[in-house]
């Protein structure tokens, strides 16, 4: 590598700014090869400041103009870079800095900063993209008010749109237009925004909980206006619910969403305006599938809950990214349990979680939920911060109890509103609430890793105890060698002989809290008096920490658990331990030498769950889905082998299928009956269809002619894209001999909605067939491809990564190499986004020695590559480390 070694930002350096910046006023000037841009910041001293340089933060930028209180600097007066402004001798007291840029937004194909989406001016700024605008303490700390005019040629942007409220538009000469917005609510730079294009609105308004009518609209490509339908109603929902559910209220005249087609995240919460990859916007039944409905719920709402936590009250520095996301996440998690099925939305977001935050606190790649330490702040946007920043909230609900958990936040909305706030700062809102020490409970924001808790039973039928020992110990992770104990809230029930929860007369040995226990030591022997008979112990209801569980219960017990536990979640869990446990046994079996077997009972068992018509459609089919390869590859965790995986999973799908096969047949064919009626992008009608296209999935494993047949036809008669893209899907990863004419047709009917486009590559991408790479490489030069649309590379490259085990993990390394290769060639034009595929490489030590080599050596072949991005180098170095 020959780029310098970047320096390591650590938490424990926090300074705040030596001035505050009080008043920002930005005037954008936009043709399309050179943006001006004039910034007049407002700035003074803070307490104690004395004569202390301004050092302001700038990337990739050119200086045109600098001048303090209307006077030109002189050359000797200031120092500037394009990453660094300095003003030598700042003026004692308040001054006025006023900076004109110039930008190439053309040009600019990070998408950070102001770049083009399809001939749309927009912006990103979070985490450090306003230093690529104009010279800035370009922090979360530093709150300010902004202004900002927008000047453009007004038949390419008659749409100008900023932050806040507007404040005054009009005609000037040679074809341009100007608008001025002002937003109130200070604001830290990365909630900045601008939007400047051709753009159609979908418009609505929301009456607030005081009665105050706010402008609602969403902004899109022309013509797509429509599509906007299903997102501007997500965000009326998420309006309301923040209002009946955390009693918050939306705080300016207008909020507009807009969608743009280049966009490296999902989405981002600007002040007011909030940026949208269009996949989070755009849908209808012809296009979206029911994932993508609930995505865009989801997502809206998140964005819109960032107006409270994040936007009123932001984070002090880049290390309490929790304390807005994990927050968030929570908060839309809740969100959707009650806009759909809250059990079907805890097991989607514990597999998320185990899936994701579990291989990245196991791997070279873990960190604490609020790290310590980083080099490159947008490596950080990870699982861990995320997922495991949403589970330590929802722990800390359980810990203290619902009612305390609501004063904890209301006192965290009244006392830190307007301020740039800490972890700290947040969690000592529910200890004076609940009255409970929470400094035990940090050590789930300061340490790393996922406990793993054993539990070990015993029933002494002479004295009708039941004896629990809980044990938790927490692997070693890099750079935090020893780990302290948790503490862990354990949600339980005892299940008796009848399937209801037995009630003891007396429990000792840790702290209860209702249904809840409440570990706090190394080990906890916990005792149940006064149980006519054993009970069946289950455990961690609801998921009620993201632990590994180590648990020895027979068949038999999970069996029971899964037929009769009154918790939706365990039942679940019953079914996926036995499956896990299934798999795992069958991959050890291939590898040597053996045929696999499976046992028939839980599968039976499975059988009876599918007829109960007490149950929903959704948590059926979350009941017959069988844990992925790659679930199963990483309960293998060492020297694995992902053909062997592989086997063993088709075998024990196609066991299933035998099996079952009447039933889920009967499954398929009802849905039939049902898809004459219209499309509604319901949990109902999405469990529905769920469940038949899990039960198709299965039944296609045994290749029959009879069923390959009913896939072809659910394809062509489909009226929705969930289900024809399940019917594509199993076509061509089964490589049904009409593969090639479905992805014909399919791409002559949606080659031109990008969206669908990406779909189409992704079901190519992930079949597990030999001849894959070859035609992902060919889809590479497909005029529908581009290497400049992140969407497109992750429907492509990241699907072949992540949801192709065997030819990513070929053990000729070619699926390696390819990805690494393109990994190199992305860096140069966009380091986040190569960055993020490269975390696809994150569990590389587990294979087995072969492939782990063949790996290291595509991980290495990057590392020659001159001048690597931070992003890249980062990750990098510490994948391989
Ligand atoms: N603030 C983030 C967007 C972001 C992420 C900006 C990383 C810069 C770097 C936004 O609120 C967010 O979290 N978006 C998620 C989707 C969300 C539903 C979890 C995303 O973009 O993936
Ligand atoms: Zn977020």
């Amino acid at each position: 590598m020959s780029q310098e070694t970047s320096p390591i930002i650590r938490l424990a350096d926090y300074k705040p700014t030596p001035y505050a910046i009080d008043k920002v006023d930005l005037d954008f000037d936009l043709t399309p090869e050179a943006t001006l841009v004039a910034a007049t910041l407002a700035i003074s001293p803070r307490a104690g400041t004395f004569g202390e340089p301004l050092v302001l933060n700038g990337d990739e930028l050119t200086l045109v103009r600098v001048a303090i209180d209307g006077r030109d600097l002189s050359e000797d007066e200031y120092e500037a870079s394009p990453s660094q402004l300095t003003i030598k001798v700042p003026p004692n007291g308040a001054f006025r800095l006023e900076m004109t840029t110039r930008l190439d937004p053309a040009a600019n194909t990070k998408l950070m900063g102001l770049y083009r989406s399809s001939g749309t001016w927009c912006t990103q700024c979070e985490a450090e993209g306003f230093r690529r605008i104009t010279y800035y303490y370009d922090r979360p700390d530093v709150l300010s008010v902004f202004t900002v005019k927008i000047t453009a040629p007004k038949t390419e942007a008659p749409i100008l749109l900023s932050n806040g409220n507007p404040v005054s538009s009009g005609d000037l000469d040679d074809g341009k237009h100007f608008a001025v917005w002002h937003d109130p609510w200070p604001k830290p730079s990365y909630l900045f925004a601008l939007v400047a294009g051709d753009l159609d609105a979908l418009e609505d308004d929301f009456t607030t909980m005081n009665g105050r009518k706010v402008k609602l609209a969403v902004y899109v490509e022309k013509g797509n206006a429509p599509k906007a339908a299903y997102a501007m109603d997500s965000l009326k929902r998420s309006m309301k619910w923040d209002e009946d559910v955390f009693g918050r209220e939306y705080d300016l005249d207008v909020f507009n969403v807009v969608a743009v087609s280049d966009f490296n995240m999902g989405a981002m919460e600007n002040k007011g305006l909030n940026v949208f990859n269009d996949k989070y916007v755009l849908a209808d039944p012809e296009i979206a599938t029911d994932a993508d409905y609930a995505g865009i719920e989801a997502v809206i709402a998140h964005e819109y809950f960032h107006n409270w936590t994040g936007d009123r009250i932001t984070c002090r520095d880049w290390f309490q990214l929790c304390l807005k996301e994990g927050l968030t996440v929570f908060r839309d998690q809740e969100f959707s349990s009650d806009m759909r099925s809250r059990a079907v939305k805890r097991i989607s977001d514990a597999r998320l979680l185990r899936s994701q935050q579990f291989p990245e606190d196991g791997g070279p790649l873990a960190h604490p939920v609020r790290p310590e330490q980083y080099k490159e702040i947008n490596n950080f946007y990870t699982a861990t911060v995320y997922e495991k920043g949403a589970e330590v909230i929802r722990m800390l609900k359980t810990l203290i109890g619902g009612d305390a958990f609501a004063r904890g936040m209301d006192l965290y909305f009244s006392r830190h509103d307007g301020e740039a706030a800490t972890i700290e700062q947040f969690i000592a809102c529910f200890a004076e609430a609940s009255g409970r020490d929470l400094e035990p409970f940090m050590v789930w924001y300061r340490e790393a890793g996922t406990p793993i808790v054993t539990v070990e039973e015993s029933w002494d039928e002479a004295s009708h105890r039941f004896t629990l020992t809980l044990t938790q110990e927490t692997p070693a992770t890099p750079g935090q060698q020893t780990k302290k104990p948790r503490v862990i809230p354990v949600r339980f029930g005892l299940v008796g002989p009848d399937g209801g929860d037995m009630q003891p007369s007396g429990i000792a040995g840790a702290e209860v809290n209702g249904d809840t226990l409440i570990l706090t030591q190394p080990s906890h022997t916990v005792t149940f008096e006064g149980l006519a008979s054993r009970p069946v112990p289950s455990l961690f209801r609801g998921f009620s920490a993201p632990v590994k569980v180590r648990q020895s219960l027979s068949s038999a017990d999970l069996i029971f658990l899964l037929a009769n536990d009154t918790d939706s979640f365990n039942r679940w869990q019953a079914g996926t331990t036995l499956a896990m446990t299934a798999l795992v046994k069958a991959t050890q079996q291939v590898r040597a030498g053996q045929a696999p077997s499976f046992e028939l009972a839980p599968i039976d068992a499975l059988g009876s769950l599918l007829d109960d018509t007490a149950l929903d459609a959704a948590f059926k089919a979350l009941l017959i889905a069988v844990p992925s390869e790659n679930d199963v590859a990483r309960e293998v965790a060492e020297n694995v082998d992902p053909d062997a995986v592989a086997t063993a999973h088709q075998a024990y799908r196609r066991t299933i299928a035998d099996r079952l096969g009447a039933r889920l047949k009967a499954i398929v064919e009802a849905d039939g009956a049902a898809a004459g009626q219209p499309y509604v992008p319901d949990a109902a009608g999405a469990g529905r269809r769920s469940l038949a296209n899990t039960a198709l999935d299965l039944l296609s494993i045994t290749g029959s002619q009879e069923i390959m047949a009913l896939v072809r036809r659910r394809f062509e008669t489909a009226t929705n894209m969930t289900d024809r893209m399940a019917a594509l899907t199993i076509l061509v990863h089964r490589g049904d001999a009409g593969a090639e004419a479905a992805l014909a047709s399919f791409f002559e009917r949606f080659g031109n909605v990008p969206l669908v486009v990406d779909k189409w590559l992704s079901a190519q991408a992930s079949a597990p067939l030999a001849n894959t790479l070859d035609k992902v490489l060919a889809l590479t030069q497909h005029p529908a491809f581009s290497f400049g649309n992140p969407n497109r590379v992750r429907a492509l490259v990241g699907a072949f990564a992540t949801s192709n085990p065997t030819q990513f993990g070929r053990a000729d390394g070619k699926g390696f190499g390819f990805v690494s290769n393109i990994i190199s060639r992305l860096d140069a034009t966009n380091p986040q986004l190569a960055a993020r595929l490269l975390v696809t490489f994150r569990s590389w030590r587990s294979y087995e020695p072969k492939r782990r080599a063949q790996a290291e050596t595509a991980l290495r072949s990057i590392q020659i590559k001159e001048q690597l991005s931070r992003d890249v180098a980062d990750i990098l170095e510490r994948t391989l480390a």
